[in-house]
């Protein structure tokens, strides 16, 4: 069991901010989560009472040390690796194209990597950066527009002897669907190619598992679930100790320091440790984090499945608005529910339904390009409605009557 939500939604100050005469129904999750009062409380602590750089020989120095330790012990809690695995940066997108750098210097003359059409472009770009400074083939696998599945055949057919990685998203931002990562594990071991998962998206909805999924690398985002805008990059120890990564002459050649450049965010760590620790907290029982974190992750996604369900089919009913991505009960999914609403641009439907609703709901393609662009939507763009760890029911509700309202007013303009 883990808290009852009226207990989790009083540790968010953001929840009782007012708009349009209604407090806020915060649906822009994907895009990045409210944060609750311990993860700021820890900010602040850090700034005010621990401040400094890091390997001296002063308290606070020794103390900022500690909490970097405490933090890749806590990532690797939430992610199943081990803390010497944990690589800190600015965020997802520059962690990839660090590593993307390093691993293309060690592939040979004639590789191939396997990106997605489900992916974000920071799960695509880097990749084709790398591909185009060493004139190495992208080949990208679509989706299935109906049920926004990734297409498992053409993965398959796309994966040969030349293939060195393959980037898949655990979860995509856009449809919120949950990719198989098994079954992309086993072709990836097949087939003797490094597996990269972009877990941007997933990580804030369900238990990870490094180990299990047994990846090469794995990156997230605390931002995404209740922490501060950083990146997390967790890498196998074995390819982190041995990658060719750009660095500076003095800088520490021990993994995990070899792939972090420059001064890391302390403050942000600090927060993001913090963001871990909230998890972990929402179970009182019995435990070390890791099962508290595993049992928490998985009562969140129970109780997503719901809120999903809720949205799919509230949205699904109201005249000229269509969803996307799997339906309820056919895939698994997250509760991210994108959808169109016939006859309006989606930057149009996320002004209003925050003006007119107090709703707020991200617009536009969140740089899943070329899911929009597959949909046929990239002019109007989608409107995303994600839930959280803080949503309600009666927010869900209040989501699907703005956009009914929406729907009515603009119906007459419809052809
Ligand atoms: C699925 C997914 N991947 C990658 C990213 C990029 O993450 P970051 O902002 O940490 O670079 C995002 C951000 O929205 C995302 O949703």
């Amino acid at each position: 069991m883990i808290q009852p939500l009226e207990t989790i939604r009083r540790q968010f100050p953001a929840l009782n901010r007012r708009h349009a005469g209604r407090t806020v129904a915060y649906f822009d999750g994907p895009g990045g989560t409210q944060v609750p009062e311990p993860v700021a409380d820890a900010v602040r602590e850090y700034l005010l009472g621990h401040n400094a750089n890091t390997h001296w020989g002063f308290p606070t120095s020794a103390e900022t040390d500690e909490l970097i330790e405490g933090a890749r012990s806590a990532m690797a809690d939430l992610l199943g690796g081990s803390p010497d695995e944990i690589v800190f940066g600015p965020n997802m997108t520059t962690l990839t194209f660090q590593l993307a750098r390093a691993l293309g210097r060690g592939f040979p003359p004639g590789s191939e990597v396997v990106v997605t059409e489900l992916d974000h472009r920071a799960n695509v770009d880097p990749w084709l950066d790398m591909a185009r400074m060493w004139n190495f083939e992208v080949r990208s696998v679509p989706f299935h527009l109906e049920s926004g599945t990734l297409d498992m055949r053409a993965l398959e057919t796309a994966v040969n002897e030349r293939t060195r990685l393959i980037a898949v998203g655990g979860a995509s931002n856009a449809l919120g669907t949950v990719n198989d990562l098994a079954a992309v594990r086993r072709l990836a071991r097949d087939r003797n190619c490094l597996l990269f998962v972009d877990a941007v998206h997933s990580t804030p909805h369900l238990p990870v598992n490094v180990a299990q999924l047994e990846c090469d690398a794995l990156a997230c985002s605390p931002y995404k679930f209740y922490g501060p805008h950083i990146g997390v990059l967790w890498v196998r120890r074995s390819l982190l100790d041995s990658l060719p990564v750009s660095k500076l002459l003095p800088a520490s050649d021990r993994s995990p320091e070899r792939m972090e450049t420059g001064t890391l965010n302390h403050e942000g760590i600090a927060g993001a440790l913090a963001a871990v620790e909230f998890l972990a907290s929402l179970d009182a029982e019995p435990g070390s984090r890791r099962e508290r974190l595993g049992r928490v992750m998985r009562e969140l996604h129970r109780r997503g499945a719901l809120l999903a369900e809720r949205m799919w089919n509230g949205l699904a009913s109201i005249e000229g608005v269509r969803v996307f991505g799997p339906a309820p009960g056919t895939a698994p999914r997250t509760p991210t529910v994108s959808f169109v609403l016939q006859g309006l641009r989606s930057a149009e439907v996320s002004h209003r339904l925050a003006d007119e609703h107090g709703v707020f709901c991200s617009h536009g393609d969140f740089y899943a390009t070329d899911v929009a662009r597959c949909l046929g939507v990239a002019e109007v763009g989608l409107v995303r409605a994600g839930a959280a760890c803080y949503t309600s029911l009666a927010e869900v509700d209040r989501l699907i009557a703005g956009v009914g309202s929406i729907a009515r007013e603009t119906g007459g303009d419809r052809s």
